[in-house]
């Protein structure tokens, strides 16, 4: 069984994917953190995440190890990493791992929940149940600027506001696998709702498509 949640920076998703994944004992598979990765590597190496070539040879050398780096959070990375995903031939590379994570997820688990961009529209289009959680951008905004100060990381909400505004119009403006919500997703707006109302409420979605539980 696959689950895809997909939306937009600190819309909640990858709060609720972990949970989902506990809960019914699934793998998960946050895929922004391998983009994050391939993004890390280019920014350590002083290189460009705009630049094609150099991004494409990132992704290829990309190793498991890499998605444990320290920086992978790291605003500038998050940045670079929407830069790293408008990259057609980057997108390519990691999508057979992302395909594989899903349909033989590790540990011999029996599903797995992937969370991104594209992942019910493009990775895994037949996944058994879609999510696609949406926030107002003030909501969204707040959350992470609340994320970052309990971090001990320096934050201006003007600049946090700035920042989501930028990658929401890159993240869904990139003509390859842009973020937008599949015909047969649900769509789950996450501003007034907190994680607990949220995974409940994506819970009675799997059970009502027949998953585990039901
Ligand atoms: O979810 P995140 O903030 O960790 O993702 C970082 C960037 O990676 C995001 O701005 C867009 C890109 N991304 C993507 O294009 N497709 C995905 N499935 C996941 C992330």
């Amino acid at each position: 069984m696959i689950i895809a949640v997909d939306g937009p920076v600190a819309a909640g998703k990858g709060t609720l994917a972990r949970r989902l994944a506990e809960a019914l004992d699934f793998a998960y598979l946050d895929t922004g953190s391998i983009y994050r990765a391939v993004a890390a590597k280019i920014l350590a190496g002083n290189g460009n995440p705009e630049d094609r070539d150099l991004a494409i040879q990132a992704a290829e050398d990309l190793a498991a190890a890499d998605l444990e780096r320290s920086d992978l959070r790291r605003e500038d990375v998050g940045q670079a990493a929407s830069k790293v995903a408008a990259n057609q031939a980057v997108r390519e590379v990691l999508l057979a791992f992302q395909r594989r994570f899903a349909e033989h997820p590790p540990g011999g688990k029996t599903g797995a929940v992937l969370d991104g961009r594209d992942i019910g529209t493009v990775v895994c289009p037949a996944a058994n149940v879609k999510l696609f959680l949406t926030a107002s951008m003030e909501a969204r905004a707040l959350r992470r600027h609340k994320e970052l100060l309990e971090r001990g990381e320096e934050s201006i909400y003007a600049r946090v506001l700035q920042d989501l505004r930028e990658r929401d119009a890159r993240d869904s403006g990139r003509v390859t696998a842009p973020m937008k919500a599949a015909d047969d997703a649900m769509r789950l707006d996450t501003s007034e709702m907190d994680a607990d109302r949220v995974f409940a409420t994506a819970m009675a979605e799997i059970a009502r498509q027949g998953g585990p539980g039901s």
